[in-house]
């Protein structure tokens, strides 16, 4: 049974499509063991909570330097003994150490098709503005394991999305989500707890 901790900061809709996924049986061998977030607000520390999941908020602003809060973040993680960690809309810079014990272990899903409208900046609907402000007509999102880069990690699924003419950041954003994100993040859980081929073993 793959045990997975899920990272989040927001409205945690990815997060909710996982434990979805898994209720369905669309996610075999898997199980979310704890869900964190550095935001003690973010609702998908609730949408855990209501499915009976352990939550925890690891705040940086309680901690008086970044050092101590990375210390902490990692320590909480390592406390449940992951196989596995998805970050699924979690905007912490993910600390050195953490790449270092489970590199090959963590995934992140971006809403955009990498290499495209990714790395430093690019994130939630800013992402989206940069797409329209291109005036592509395909975009998309990307499931890929986390490196010590920002989005330059091994890709794993990806999945395109249409452009509409009349599409506004939201609109796009929400297509891109409905369509492509809690397709593939599910998709990408469920290959690694299989044991189905993946870009780069680890797990
Ligand atoms: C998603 O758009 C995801 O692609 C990005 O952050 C957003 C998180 O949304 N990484 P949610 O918290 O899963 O609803």
């Amino acid at each position: 049974m793959l045990r997975i901790c899920v990272c989040v900061s927001g409205g945690g809709t990815n997060l909710q499509a996982i434990m979805d996924a898994i209720d369905a049986g669309t996610i075999t061998n898997a199980e979310i063991v704890q869900v964190i977030s550095n935001n003690k607000n973010a609702f998908a520390l609730e949408r855990a909570r209501n499915k009976g999941i352990a939550a925890k908020a690891v705040s940086p602003k309680d901690f008086e330097n970044r050092e101590l809060f990375n210390e902490a973040f990692l320590a909480c993680l390592d406390a449940v003994n992951p196989d596995l960690i998805v970050l699924a809309g979690f905007l912490v810079v993910i600390p050195p150490a953490m790449i270092e014990k489970y590199e090959g272990r963590i995934i992140n899903i971006h809403p955009s098709l990498i290499p495209s409208f990714c790395g430093k900046g690019f994130y939630g609907l800013k992402v989206h503005e940069a797409a329209l402000a291109r005036g592509v007509k395909v975009t998309g999102a990307t499931v890929h394991f986390v490196d010590a880069g920002t989005d330059t990690g091994p890709i794993i699924l990806q999945k395109a999305v249409e452009v509409l003419p009349d599409d506004t950041p939201q609109t796009l954003q929400r297509r891109v989500m409905e369509q492509a994100e809690w397709q593939i993040l599910p998709q990408a859980i469920d290959m690694i707890a299989n044991g189905k081929k993946v870009e780069k073993e680890g797990v």
